[in-house]
């Protein structure tokens, strides 16, 4: 039977559960708007005050970390309808390890940019778009001391969080690499 002979000879790359598309491409985005709001600020460090370049630095830092938050809420509706596949078949402790690395990288996700914008308004700034003169209303009124241990939250999570973002991609690395198996390819666009 000609189906069957297709079928038994097909290549088995496609058989593992993986992400839908709007997970993966919801992943991979995101991936790279944290990169970017990374690089801003450290390259900020690199500029004069005053100067338009650290204030396009910091645009772009707060914006792809607005960005970031924006997408995390519609990300995680996402997921509770459609949920995850089910993981590959690792002991439970080492699935729970996975899962605890996922829910503590999606509090981060919605966190650190939830810190940076009310670090913000706690010195009295609003998160605007720049030229337009629109933007998010302060959520809370100014208050300087707020304003510093907030300040202190978001340097210290966004300085622990490159370990953990870290650690995350060193796993899915190990897992392809080492222990040859499809955890990466999960989170792959189908070829
Ligand atoms: C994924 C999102 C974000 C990440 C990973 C992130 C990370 C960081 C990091 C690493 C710093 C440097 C801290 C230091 O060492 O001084 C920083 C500073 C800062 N971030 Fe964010 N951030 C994010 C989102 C936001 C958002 C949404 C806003 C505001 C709308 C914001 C506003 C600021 C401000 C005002 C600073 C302080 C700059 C200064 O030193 O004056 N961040 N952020
Ligand atoms: C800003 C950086 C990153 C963040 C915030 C992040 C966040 C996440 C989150 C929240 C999940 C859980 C998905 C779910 O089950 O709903 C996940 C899964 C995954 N991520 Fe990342 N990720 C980042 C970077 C990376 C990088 C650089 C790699 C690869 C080198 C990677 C590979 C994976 C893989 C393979 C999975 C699926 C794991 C599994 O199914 O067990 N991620 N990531």
């Amino acid at each position: 039977m000609p189906v069957q002979q297709g079928m038994a000879t097909a290549p088995d790359a496609a058989a593992f559960a993986r992400y839908d598309a709007v997970a993966i491409a919801f992943h991979w985005l995101m991936f790279v708007l944290v990169a970017v709001a990374y690089a801003a600020i450290e390259l900020r460090g690199f500029t004069d005050k005053g100067t338009t370049a650290r204030m396009v630095a910091m645009e772009v830092h707060k914006w792809s970390g607005a960005l970031v938050l924006a997408l995390t809420v519609p990300r995680l509706l996402w997921r509770a309808v459609r949920g995850a596949p089910a993981s590959e078949p690792y002991p439970w402790l080492a699935r729970l390890a996975g899962a605890a690395m996922h829910v503590l990288l999606y509090l981060f996700l919605l966190a650190q940019p939830i810190l940076g914008i009310l670090m913000m308004n706690a010195g009295g700034r609003e998160l605007m778009v720049p030229g337009l003169g629109v933007g998010l209303p302060p959520l809370i009124a100014p208050d300087a001391a707020l304003k510093d241990v907030l300040g202190e939250i978001h340097e210290t999570l966004g300085n622990a969080f490159y370990l953990v973002i870290g650690l995350h991609a060193m796993a899915a690395l190990f897992h392809h690499y080492m222990l040859s198996d499809n955890t990466l390819r999960r989170m792959l666009p189908r070829r």
